[in-house]
């Protein structure tokens, strides 16, 4: 599958990580809640050594919360971390971060003394939003498409916690191809080579097999289609995506789906659970 990317921003983004990493007391990743593992750039592990890590499982009003804690335990159980939920609508909820951090660096966090924190993250997982809202003012720019951070930024939250904001762009991981499918089934990348109705299809699937009494309720089924052709046709005749002949415009009911999964319409949905993870990368690494 390829997935349009661009090599220098990641480029840039590696070297500069590695630039400061000797003087950072905390690195903060913003992890996407909805997907976990398929958010996450491996970069990140392998630059930050045995540096403290906090990940924040950001947007958790979209993801399933049972799914969010267990990610949470297995985090903070097999990657020596610290892992909290973020939903950024609740204020309060951000302020909590601060704490966080504070209690993550006890030996810091005075006027002479303050803690450095260096905040990552793939686009569109909710970065600039935190760096906002953690310093109560418009630094970062928002938004659907990915702003590139020219250079490092410093943003001094307060007296005592500093933030590096990282450069260039750190893109997720794809050597486990159903991540480029969970990735664009949750809109966290868009140009991607991967089919609208391919990403659908992707998404249908996993719908049946984890959420099913989701669609029934969102649909009003009685019983499930058999697959996720059927659910698309089933989907596409009952909201009238219809093309000449009667056939179902599967290009018009795909982003139907996509577009109630990704705005929460379905229901908190999380992508990917952490015993799936360990399978398919125990098939992965047979292959
Ligand atoms: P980035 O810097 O990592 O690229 O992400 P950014 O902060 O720009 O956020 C990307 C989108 O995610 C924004 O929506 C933002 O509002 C949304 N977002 C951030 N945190 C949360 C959260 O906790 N829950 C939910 N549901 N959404 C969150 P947007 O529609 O692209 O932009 P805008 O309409 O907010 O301007």
């Amino acid at each position: 599958m390829a997935i349009q990317w661009y090599p220098g921003h990641m480029h840039k983004a590696q070297k500069q990580i590695r630039e400061v990493m000797p003087n950072v007391d905390l690195v903060i990743e913003v992890l996407d809640a909805r997907l976990p593992y398929s958010s996450n750039n491996p970069l990140v592990f392998e630059l930050r050594g045995g540096t403290p890590c906090l990940k924040i499982l950001n947007k958790s009003d979209l993801a399933d919360p049972q799914s969010t804690q267990q990610w949470i335990d297995y985090l903070q159980q097999t990657h020596n971390v610290r892992a909290v939920a973020l939903d950024q609508q609740k204020q309060t909820q951000v302020q909590s971060i601060l704490t966080l951090i504070r209690q993550m660096v006890p030996n810091k966090g005075s006027a002479d003394k303050p803690i450095t924190a260096l905040i990552c993250g793939i686009p569109n997982v909710g970065k600039s939003t935190l760096i906002n809202a953690l310093a109560g003012r418009i630094i970062a720019k928002t938004g659907n498409e990915p702003a590139v951070t020219k250079a490092q930024q410093k943003i001094r939250l307060d007296g005592y916690i500093t933030l590096l904001d990282t450069p260039g762009i750190l893109w997720p991981k794809f050597d486990n191809e159903n991540s480029g499918y969970r990735l664009a089934a949750s809109g966290a990348i868009k140009d991607t080579a991967i089919s609208h109705d391919d990403v659908a299809a992707f998404a249908g699937e996993y719908l049946l097999a984890y959420y099913p009494q989701r669609l029934k309720e969102r649909y009003g089924w009685q019983t499930l289609p058999s697959d996720e052709i059927d659910l698309l046709e089933t989907l596409g005749r009952q909201r009238g995506c219809l093309v000449r002949g009667g056939h179902v415009d599967f290009t018009k009911v795909a982003t139907i789906l996509l577009s109630e999964l990704r705005e929460g319409t379905l229901g908190p949905i999380t992508l990917e659970h952490p015993e799936q993870i360990e399978a398919e990368e125990a098939h992965f690494a047979q292959l």
